[in-house]
């Protein structure tokens, strides 16, 4: 049976671990002959990496495997780069959260201003690495699931179009799903999901039993109203977390039709959320005092010890499986459905060709086929078309520097809403983001910040 060469993008990443154990655990499904761990920063990879060896070293002594802060080793002969690297770093997710809800907005990773941020520092990374990986590895299979992702994807299907092997993809649908199976007490892959939207930002119309074809909506609705909603993994997850799969039975009380993406809560109740938030102790923080510790406590203390024991069965990883099973589905051209960003095209009936929408796909050795869900209700349609204008214009900001192009999008997003408070926070967040940002110029031709170089 073949076996994969595959490269992690952000080694140094929290998830890295989750990978790394899924690999193990997942060996006979998607058998890796090598794996490459690459970051920028070698201080936070090195304890990923020892742990990863002396992980291996127990469960899988014949894969090569590696860590690296050079790009020659990291992407040549690859067959499979997995990215999820966090452009400027957890410091900088702080500041995008903090800064917007400091103005009275949300403020959060991907989405309305703080996620405009994130996504200027992303598009300046990414495509950067695109251009690195397409030179010293032409024909691997990038799958991107760095954030904001729906911008990122904007900006790479741009950057290199007709570039099928390029794909880019976020594990929320999925967890949503899993999610439901934890409601209904069913397998979460014997779930067959009608979804459709934007990254972050989408609803599932249907919920099929895959074996009988009956439509479990109505009994999740039902279960939701009188329950509530929790992760599938809720033991494992920060109080903040629950808070949002908690608003879920909120939105269906408001909007019963669909079963919303958790992210839907900032699109509506963007001020509910941002006066419940705390801009002085954000889920930045809340990720650094939590899963950040706990990671390199972990490394720290399997390094010191030299061994792992059985603390290899301590946490599954629904996020790094279902990376994997992507993965899978393609190297052995099965058809598996994934949720995934795809350009339109027509999945969205009512909605233009080249938005990157989010819907379920069947993948296999020629990339992603989107089952399409046809014309969509007008109140999402309307909420989508106004999310996705804000997208591109954001990343039309980005190519051709414009302040202008930016102030639109600030302005359009549902998140900012008023002119005068998206030019403070855009202006804030350009200072916060020096040299991190592409030059913006305004209409005088001012530069607004350092000029970053783009591609190449
Ligand atoms: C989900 C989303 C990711 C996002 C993450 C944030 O998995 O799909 O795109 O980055 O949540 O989680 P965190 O625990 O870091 O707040
Ligand atoms: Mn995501």
């Amino acid at each position: 049976m073949k076996e994969f060469n595959v490269c992690i993008v952000g080694g140094g990443s929290t998830y890295t671990l989750g990978f790394l154990k899924s690999f193990v655990r997942l060996r006979e499904e998607f058998p890796l002959k090598k794996l490459v761990l690459f970051d920028i920063d070698p201080e936070r990879q090195e304890p990923i990496g020892k742990y990863g060896e002396i992980l291996f070293s127990e469960r899988f002594p014949e894969l090569e495997f590696s860590y690296t802060t050079d790009i020659n080793e990291a992407y040549t002969g690859m067959d499979f780069v997995f990215m999820q690297m966090r452009a400027g770093g957890l410091d900088m997710r702080a500041k995008d959260e903090h800064i917007p809800l400091s103005m009275g907005m949300i403020g959060q990773e991907t989405c309305g201003a703080g996620g405009m941020a994130y996504g200027m520092r992303s598009c300046v990374d990414m495509i950067k690495a695109v251009h690195d990986i397409r030179r010293l590895a032409p024909a691997a299979w990038i799958l991107n699931y760095s954030n904001p992702a729906a911008i990122v994807a904007e900006a790479l299907r741009r950057e290199f179009p007709g570039d099928k092997r390029l794909l880019n993809i976020c594990d929320q649908p999925e967890n949503v799903v899993r999610s439901c199976s934890r409601l209904l007490g069913c397998d979460w892959e014997d779930l067959d999901p009608v979804y459709f939207g934007l990254n972050h930002y989408g609803w599932f119309t249907n919920m099929y039993d895959m074996k009988t074809g009956k439509d479990l909506m109505p009994e999740i609705r039902r279960r939701i109203k009188e329950n509530g909603f929790l992760p599938q993994d809720a033991e494992q997850r920060d109080q903040s977390w629950l808070d949002t799969y908690g608003m879920v039975q909120t939105i269906m009380n408001d909007f019963p039709d669909f079963l919303p993406n958790t992210y839907d809560q900032y699109y509506l109740y963007p001020e509910y959320k941002a006066s419940h938030l705390n801009p002085d102790y954000t889920r930045a923080d809340e990720v650094k005092d939590g899963r950040e510790k706990r990671v390199f406590t972990e490394c720290r203390e399997v390094i010191a010890a030299g061994k792992l024991g059985d603390r290899f069965d301590a946490i599954s990883d629904a996020h790094a499986e279902m990376m994997i099973k992507v993965a899978e589905s393609i190297a052995f051209n099965k058809n598996d459905r994934h949720i995934m960003i795809v350009e339109n095209n027509g999945a969205i009936a009512n909605m233009q060709d080249d938005a990157m929408v989010e819907v379920a796909c069947e993948l296999g050795a020629n990339g992603p086929r989107p089952l399409g869900v046809g014309n969509i209700p007008q109140f999402h349609l309307g909420l989508l078309v106004n999310q996705v204008s804000v997208e591109k214009l954001l990343v039309d900001a980005f190519f051709e520097h414009s302040y202008q192009k930016a102030l639109e999008a600030f302005t359009l997003s549902r998140l900012v809403g008023d002119a005068k408070k998206a030019r403070k926070v855009l202006d804030a967040l350009i200072e916060a983001n020096q040299g991190m940002w592409p030059e913006l110029t305004d209409p005088k031709g001012r530069a607004r910040t350092e000029r970053v170089r783009i591609g190449g």
